[in-house]
């Protein structure tokens, strides 16, 4: 494993300087952390039609699993805020859609991934199944 939370944490900080979001001014950045080392970011992408807004942590998903399978997901960095403001105040949480959507990749490396919610002045340490518990997943079909 290459990266480290300060990594992973820098990483999504990064992304969210490529954040299109014209309408909030919210910007977010997600880090995904694999187990073989890689490391898969998104950003937010807005919409004029503002329901179509894709979050940071959907992004990163779409990317990790349209470009390459990457195995088991070990933790996730998420941070946001307002434009020149990214990671101040209170940490930011993923949205109850992208939990979901996270919980599918989790679910298909068969890990529980911890998640760092990046504030001001602390990282909220989760894991995702605090924030999506008695979760629907892949093997809810079976
Ligand atoms: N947003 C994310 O990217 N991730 C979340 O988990 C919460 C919200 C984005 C969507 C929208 O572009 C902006 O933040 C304001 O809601």
């Amino acid at each position: 494993m290459s990266w480290t939370r300060e990594s992973l944490i820098a990483a999504a900080r990064d992304a969210a300087t490529r954040a299109y979001a014209p309408y909030s001014n919210f910007h977010v950045g997600a880090a995904l952390g694999f187990a073989d080392g890689s490391v898969v970011t998104g950003a937010n992408v807005e919409n004029a039609s503002y329901g179509l807004t894709l979050c940071a942590e959907t992004v990163a998903v779409g990317k990790a699993l349209s470009e390459d399978w990457r195995g088991r997901l070990e933790a996730v960095a998420v941070i946001g805020g307002k434009a020149g403001a990214v990671g101040a105040g209170d940490p930011v949480t993923p949205c109850g859609r992208c939990r979901q959507v996270l919980n599918e990749v989790a679910a298909l490396g068969d890990n529980d991934p911890t998640v760092w919610c990046v504030g001001e002045n602390d990282v909220l340490e989760l894991v995702l199944s605090d924030l999506l518990p008695r979760s629907f997943g892949p093997s809810s079909l079976s």
